[in-house]
């Protein structure tokens, strides 16, 4: 092995579960489970693909989910709530967001959506227990009888805890409003929450971003400074692994010239294992952000086209290009991937 792949197949400790590798399969939500939210075996398939693909660690869609995923690789679930950005929630049509704001953007088809997302309602405080209650309550069965190693909290892309970080998304006059340290406060509150349901032995974790699905560009207005306020809060809480998401992972995340925000969250979050994401499928631009702060490396759309991504970065055979045509016209999963 040369030394370039060696980086990428050390193997790293995450609060006491062993990655084999760097190498980790980004949450992506394909639409697959039962009209209840029930795993089903094209899941099983699907996620096994990549652990024998040689990935040390899978990190599942936002799911309810069962027994499907421990084929090797450490899986971590991930929790979401997708605030006033929901679409196609069986439960009810309205949504809540932070505040009564329309949210940019229009529906994902590829998830049977169409037109503007609705109008949410504020969230009230005893919703927002809720929602809290919900993220916890959801992590510990993930652990306690799915049998998941860790939890990845969804911070990030737009959803409701971004929602609530998002200046102009979030106009609240209280507590979870106003500056970056209160706007930060709902996705540390989760946290603690459910660190304190899944205990201490458990690695918890939490994605953030800049982008959304539906406002790619936004960046955060305090710049460096927020970073610091997001990164050193979740640090100080006590995460396990902070996962961060750009479209490229190596871009600065401000300035021209500065640091990225792998960089940046390993600067203001030390002890944290970091997760970096964002077209790094390449090998040379996997190294790279391992020298760039992160530890662990995601990969979306690559492991679909590859799911054995690791075996040929490995044995150094060529990636095949993602198509976008797997998505379509809708993101479940396609048998044709069940045989790659
Ligand atoms: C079909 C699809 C579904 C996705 N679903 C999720 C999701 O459920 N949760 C999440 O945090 N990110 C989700 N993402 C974003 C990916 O985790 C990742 O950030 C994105 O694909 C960019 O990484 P890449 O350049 O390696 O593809 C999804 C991406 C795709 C392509």
């Amino acid at each position: 092995m040369d030394s370039e792949a060696k980086a990428l197949f050390t193997p790293i400790d995450i609060n006491g579960r062993t990655a084999k590798n760097r190498l980790a399969v980004a949450p992506m939500t394909r639409i697959t489970a039962t009209q209840d939210g029930r795993a089903t075996e094209t899941m099983t398939r699907y996620y096994e693909r990549f652990a024998r693909g040689g990935f040390g660690t899978i990190i599942t869609e936002g799911i309810y989910t069962d027994q499907a995923f421990s084929q090797g690789a450490v899986a971590i679930a991930q929790m979401m709530h997708a605030g006033a950005i929901s679409q196609g929630n069986r439960f009810r049509d309205s949504t809540v967001g932070p505040s009564a704001i329309q949210p940019k953007g229009e529906q994902m088809t590829f998830y049977h959506g169409k037109d503007r997302y609705v109008l949410p309602a504020a969230i009230t405080e005893e919703q927002i227990a809720d929602a809290i209650a919900g993220f916890a309550g959801s992590a510990a069965r993930a652990i306690q009888v799915a049998g998941f190693d860790a939890i990845e909290i969804h911070g990030a892309n737009g959803y409701l805890l971004d929602q609530f970080l998002t200046d102009y998304a979030n106009s609240r006059t209280d507590r979870w409003g106003g500056a970056t340290e209160n706007r930060v406060r709902l996705i540390v509150e989760t946290f603690k929450a459910v660190r304190a349901k899944v205990g201490s032995a458990v690695p918890v974790g939490v994605r953030i971003s800049q982008g959304k699905v539906n406002d790619y560009h936004h960046k955060w207005a305090g710049a460096e400074r927020d970073a610091e306020i997001i990164f050193g809060s979740l640090g100080d809480a006590g995460a396990d692994f902070v996962h961060v998401t750009e479209f490229e992972a190596w871009k600065p995340a401000f300035a021209e010239d500065g640091p990225s925000l792998m960089r940046l969250a390993k600067r203001y979050a030390p002890k944290a294992t970091i997760f970096a994401n964002g077209s790094l499928h390449n090998i040379e631009q996997a190294v790279a952000a391992l020298d760039d702060g992160a530890d662990v490396v995601t990969i979306g759309r690559g492991a679909l086209a590859n799911p054995d991504l690791p075996k040929r970065l490995l044995d150094r055979s060529s990636l095949d290009e993602f198509d976008p045509a797997i998505l379509g016209p809708i993101a479940d999963i396609k048998d044709t991937e069940l045989m790659m």
